[in-house]
């Protein structure tokens, strides 16, 4: 039988093909792939050292025109996610200052509260009960809910919101291409008319933020804000979710850790790190060469697309020790769950971790003898050669404890 193309979303459907890579690794670092749409195919670079190397000289590597490997015909898309990620240079440069602002340390920190006690009430809606999905009963909305507080989305509005960007985002095998493309219709209209209000009666929330903001004389058009909005929903909600999904079934399969967290929660800030990197939700991100050059001493010729394949790089023995092993305390700790440096660094890295903190805190305190309802290698995944994650995630517990003080 012929092996799976390390593009084809299919070669995920059973959990990441971690010895594939290892021996990529070892023996053919920059390995050349054909690929129906590309002429010249595509490299994956499978080394830690030389993933760094790519996403830390953009002048070389661009994300033009942009950073995702198409999927064979016939399979459902990827989200296409455009704006920042899309961009290069001076242009992406721009485009970031502004919507950093929407992201700084002082805004990120003022949703912590209200993060906490949404996490509360997601894990007080199960306690009468014995079982429960973990993607579908719990890890979705927390995201799904920060970025909607963030943004300024009506409550009232939400169920909507959240069932468009799970039809557009998603990855259930069973939509139509038609279903898909009328919710992101739907979604970018709504975008749309709340940005609209955003302009005529401005508040503090995100969209106002971005719709005044202004470098170098610049302003981000209606345009660009609603599609930075369909952007956020993407980016920070597919990927945080399935590190809580697989970073919690991590823990439960490595009772030694999860009891040192539980006894001693100062170690969060670097058991979420680990978690990262062991989990690492984000498979890969590509760039194209903007001239000839070498990644690894193996030349690349110009326009050719090279895949910097982040969960290898994060299991790389040439830079950590055990990198097979889960050690919350590992440190230093140089993952690139978040990409590995340069101007792409994801936007929503402190967002993402302190919902992880807030999440894996409440988890492992708050539930008593949780554990996988069922084997986890017979449960779905999504079908995606991007994000690696569970489509479900059936779990049981004995009890769930009151919430902690806050
Ligand atoms: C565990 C959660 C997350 C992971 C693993 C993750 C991972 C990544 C990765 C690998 C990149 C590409 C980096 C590069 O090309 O160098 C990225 C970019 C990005 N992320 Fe995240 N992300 C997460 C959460 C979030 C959240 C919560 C948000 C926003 C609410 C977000 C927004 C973005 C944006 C806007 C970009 C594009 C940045 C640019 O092109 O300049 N991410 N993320």
């Amino acid at each position: 039988m012929t092996e799976l193309a390390l593009h084809d979303p299919l070669l995920y459907d059973a959990g990441f093909p971690y010895e594939r890579f290892k021996e990529l690794r070892d023996n053919n670092p920059v390995s050349h792939h054909e690929h129906p749409d590309y002429e010249g195919g595509y490299w994956v670079v499978a080394r830690h050292a030389d993933v760094q190397a790519v996403s830390r000289n953009a002048e070389v590597w661009r994300n033009s025109p942009g950073p995702f490997v198409e999927i064979p015909p016939g399979s459902p898309p990827e989200p296409d996610m455009d704006l920042l990620i899309n961009l290069d240079g001076h242009a992406h440069i721009q485009m970031r200052k502004i919507v950093n602002k929407g992201f700084t340390p002082r805004r990120v920190a003022a949703l912590e509260d209200r993060l906490r006690a949404r996490v509360d009430s997601l894990i007080d809606a199960l306690r009468d009960r014995d079982g429960a999905d973990l993607v579908h009963d719990l890890a979705l909305w927390l995201p799904l809910h920060v970025i909607a507080d963030m943004v300024g989305v009506p409550e009232e509005d939400r169920a909507q919101v959240f069932g468009w960007t799970e039809k557009t985002f998603g990855f259930d095998p069973d939509l139509s291409m038609d279903d898909r493309n009328q919710a992101m219709t739907d979604m970018f209209l709504y975008a749309d008319a709340l940005s609209r209000q955003r302009q005529e009666q401005p508040t503090d929330d995100l969209l106002s933020l971005l719709l005044e903001a202004e470098i170098d004389g610049h302003q981000l058009t209606q345009f660009q804000v609603s599609s930075f909005f369909m952007l956020l929903q993407n980016a920070g909600s597919e990927t945080t979710r399935n590190l809580i999904t697989t970073g919690t079934l991590a823990l439960l399969e490595h009772p030694d850790q999860l009891a040192k967290l539980q006894a001693d929660h100062s170690i969060l800030p670097t058991a979420i790190e680990e978690l990262l990197r062991y989990v690492t939700p984000v498979m890969y991100f590509s760039r194209q060469a903007a001239q000839d050059t070498e990644v690894g001493g193996v030349p690349i010729p110009e326009g050719d697309r090279v895949v910097m394949s982040y969960v290898s790089a994060n299991r790389d023995e040439r830079a950590f020790d055990d990198p097979d092993g889960l050690d919350l305390t590992r440190a230093p700790n140089d993952h690139v769950a978040f990409g590995a440096g340069g101007p792409h660094f994801c936007l929503g890295a402190s967002l993402a971790r302190i919902e992880a903190r807030i999440m894996f805190e409440q988890i492992v305190t708050r539930f008593e003898g949780l554990r996988p309802d069922g084997d986890p290698a017979a449960m779905p995944r999504v079908r995606s050669n991007l994000i690696d994650g569970f489509a479900e995630l059936p779990i049981t517990w004995d009890a769930i404890n009151e919430a902690l003080p806050a």
